[in-house]
């Protein structure tokens, strides 16, 4: 499993490379044009200073650059710079690049080396550990991907200064999950701070994307691809909130907030078939609000339609929709099956 370095500045990385790869190793930063300006420049220098032979690759920021013409460019590009088995590739970028790279580096020559550097808060926290890469095809967002470790994974906090609101929002959601699914002293925490810390990177932060970024690492060394129903847990609030995202067309609605309304519908359910206290679902409910979170969605969606995405979740198996439920805060229980008359009653609270 790929090593996790947290709250170092990563002008230090050079260095640590140095130690773990070959001398003078070819290395490709791979960045996000919002980042490759400000720190892909900077970190590409430095790799050459510590005596890499580095390049930079900037790519367009957004969704619509993990496709495969977009790989197939990378591949190009690898193959130019004559990229070896112990060639590198640093991902410096939010979830986007973190998995187009991934995937190429999981791919080129059968695998070359990978490091991840998280740019955006839920890279930071989710995206960049656990090892899944993958890109989108016309038919459905992820469904051409590896499961693939990187070297390492770099994370520095200090990187998210300049991410904007509505990105921060949507990591703050999966910060909020790792404390309902798995650690009530973190959820405690945020309910304490979360006025401040919506605002926002404060040192504050540090402590708690290392927490969650721990827990993540521990839960997918347990169960790397998915067998036991502990990485499963990570999927709480996915669900539902995958097909709000989808229903919506991936347009409407930012994934964490898709997860938030489906945290709450996951909620709803807990109350009802595994014994969650009301005053628990309440309190998410409140803290998710005061994140900025929805926990309705805005405008009503055809029952038809998220019954659709339901059934077609990669989580179902033999027709039951399972969820992952709360038995209380900060402790979950996955494949549980959920009768329809309780789904029904939870997704109309939802407002779909
Ligand atoms: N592999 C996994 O396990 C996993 C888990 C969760 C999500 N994902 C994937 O991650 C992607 C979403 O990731 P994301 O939310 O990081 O989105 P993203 O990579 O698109 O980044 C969000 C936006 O923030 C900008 N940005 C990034 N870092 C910045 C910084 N430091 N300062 C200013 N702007 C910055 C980007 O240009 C982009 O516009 C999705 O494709 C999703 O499928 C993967
Ligand atoms: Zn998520």
């Amino acid at each position: 499993v790929a090593e996790l370095i947290i709250g170092k500045p990563v002008s230090r990385l050079p260095a640590a490379l140095r130690e773990r790869v070959s001398k003078n190793a070819k290395v490709m930063v791979v960045a996000d044009a919002a980042v490759a300006v400000r720190h892909g420049r900077s970190l590409t220098a430095g790799l050459n200073k510590a005596g890499f032979n580095a390049a930079l690759t900037i790519v367009p920021s957004g969704e619509r650059s993990k496709t495969l013409a977009r790989a197939g460019d990378l591949y190009r590009a690898l193959a130019r710079a004559q990229f070896e088995r112990g060639s590198v590739l640093v991902a410096l970028g939010g979830g986007v690049v973190g998995d187009l790279t991934g995937f190429v580096a999981a791919t080129f020559l059968r695998g070359v080396k990978l490091v991840q550097v998280p740019t955006t808060l839920l890279a930071q926290v989710d995206a960049a550990i656990g090892g899944k890469t993958a890109v989108d095809i016309p038919e459905g967002k992820n469904l051409v991907g590896t499961f693939y470790q990187p070297l390492i994974v770099w994370i520095d906090p200090a990187l998210l200064k300049t991410l904007p609101e509505k990105h921060w929002r949507n990591g703050l959601a999966e910060v909020i999950k790792y404390g309902v699914i798995r650690d009530a002293a973190l959820f405690e925490r945020l309910e304490r701070r979360i006025d401040h810390l919506v605002k926002g990177y404060s040192s504050e932060w540090v402590p708690i994307i290392a927490r969650c970024a721990k827990i993540k690492a521990e839960v997918v060394k347990k169960d790397p691809v998915e067998t036991t129903g502990l990485r499963a847990l990570l999927n709480f609030g996915h669900s539902v909130g995958h097909a709000v995202e989808a229903a919506g067309g991936y347009q409407g609605y930012l994934h964490g907030e898709a997860i938030s309304i489906g945290m709450f519908a996951a909620a709803l359910l807990s109350e009802s078939l595994t014994g969650l206290r009301p005053v628990d679902r309440i309190r998410l409910g409140s803290l998710l609000t005061r994140a900025g979170l929805p926990v309705r969605v805005r405008h009503p969606i055809a029952r038809r339609r998220i019954m659709d995405f339901l059934a077609r979740d990669k989580k179902v198996r033999d027709g039951a929709v399972r969820f992952v439920l709360l038995k209380g805060l900060g402790r979950a229980v996955s494949g549980r099956s959920v009768p329809a008359e309780f789904l029904d009653a939870a997704l109309s609270t939802s407002g779909l």
